[in-house]
């Protein structure tokens, strides 16, 4: 039996091969082998034990047949044998080759398939976020300012008293410092100057002054710090958008159809406004404008006849600040009081945004909670 199995440990003298169709025929019967253990080696581990046994130096047994057929062979077998022997060579050393380069790439597929990133599955969403509603309004109110000759100026939110008060018509002992004197930065001994967090926007005017002549058309959109308790209607810091617009001909009537102008722009066309007295160090004469309520519609009562809460009765709400620009301010940007005119207008953002959007708390504005900052996507 282990002749049979394993013919090529005999010589052919062995194995009684004394005809070349003999040799022919044990050939035929080695290569069956070959590819029956080919077929039969499928692993990698397999195909290693596979190829060794076939062609390794020493006992392989492509080693066997040169060593135990050819070199014995007789004289007249020895052509045949080695014609044989070459064929076979080829035949093993072609599939052995093939099979190694099958068994890499499909190694390669596996881990291909293990790191494969499939593009068509959800993937994982990320919330992207979106302007805080204060950045909306302020974006809202630049575009209609925008869009009749203001251009967009900004000021620093530490200021020196010069640019917050003085500049501003109010100096040291003026009472209005009372209601404004803020936040004072704690500076080292001998600092040229103190410094505060600006109590308004107003500063940017003189700034604005300070750069350019006549025409001046300009909004400063920032925030503003002022010593208040935090409650419902209050915070020590809130936004504010200062307008300004000085030239050689600008009349009360300018002013007032600018305010209306952007009030209808940014609540609707119904919306009623009117101005009241009011002071201001520097604007003079100096006004408070009101709007009509938009919750009640200007009529103080809710449509069942109870007072509407947010006016409180009144239909009207008051909005900001503003006045003809007081012509002592022009001498502090070395502007001509008897050339140029203007007016000014300082508008409190958080509260405009409350009123449109119906918020009843402005720390709501502050708090950063994602359930409220969703609604205004
Ligand atoms: N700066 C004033 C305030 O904060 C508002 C204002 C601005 C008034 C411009 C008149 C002109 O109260």
């Amino acid at each position: 039996m282990a002749t049979q199995e394993n013919p090529t440990e005999k010589t052919l003298d062995q194995l009684g091969a004394a005809q070349p169709e003999q040799v022919t025929a044990l050939f035929a019967e080695v290569r069956r082998k070959f590819d029956q253990n080919s077929a039969a080696a499928q692993d990698e581990p397999a195909f290693k034990e596979f190829r060794d046994s076939w062609l390794a130096r020493k006992s392989g047994i492509l080693t066997q047949i040169t060593d135990n057929w050819l070199k014995p062979a007789k004289v007249d077998l020895k052509r045949v044998v080695g014609q044989e022997l070459n064929a076979l060579k080829a035949h093993v050393q072609e599939i052995i080759t093939q099979r190694e380069s099958e068994l890499s790439s499909a190694a390669g597929d596996s881990v291909s398939a293990a790191e494969r990133i499939d593009l068509s599955l959800p993937g994982v969403t990320r919330p992207i976020g979106s302007h805080h509603l204060i950045r909306q309004v302020f974006q809202e109110i630049e575009d209609i300012f925008v869009s009749i000759g203001f251009s967009v100026a900004e000021g620093p939110e530490i200021e020196t008293p010069y640019y917050n008060f003085e500049a501003l018509n109010i100096p040291e002992h003026h009472p209005v410092r009372d209601d404004m004197d803020t936040f004072y930065l704690d500076l080292p001994k001998g600092a040229a100057t103190p410094l505060l967090l600006r109590t308004h926007t107003s500063p940017v005017q003189i700034r604005s002054m300070e750069k350019r002549q006549p025409p001046v058309r300009v909004i400063a959109p920032g925030k503003v710090y002022r010593r208040d308790n935090p409650d419902a209607t209050h915070s020590f810091m809130f936004h504010q958008i200062e307008g300004l617009a000085v030239d050689t001909d600008i009349t009360f009537c300018d002013f007032t159809g600018t305010i209306e102008y952007f009030i209808r722009q940014f609540f609707g066309a119904g919306v009623k406004t009117r101005f009241r007295p009011s002071y201001f160090p520097f604007t003079e004469p100096s006004v408070e404008f009101d709007m009509s309520c938009i919750f009640c519609g200007g009529s103080g009562a809710n449509a069942n006849g109870t007072t509407c809460s947010k006016c409180k009765g009144a239909g009207w709400i008051e909005l900001f600040g503003a006045g003809m620009v007081d012509p002592a301010v022009y001498g502090f940007v070395n502007y001509d009081p008897k050339k140029v005119s203007g007016f000014a207008f300082g508008i409190g953002i958080d509260r405009l945004a409350m009123m449109k959007y119906e918020i009843d708390d402005i720390q709501v504005l502050f708090q950063n909670d994602v359930r409220f900052l969703k609604q205004f996507p």
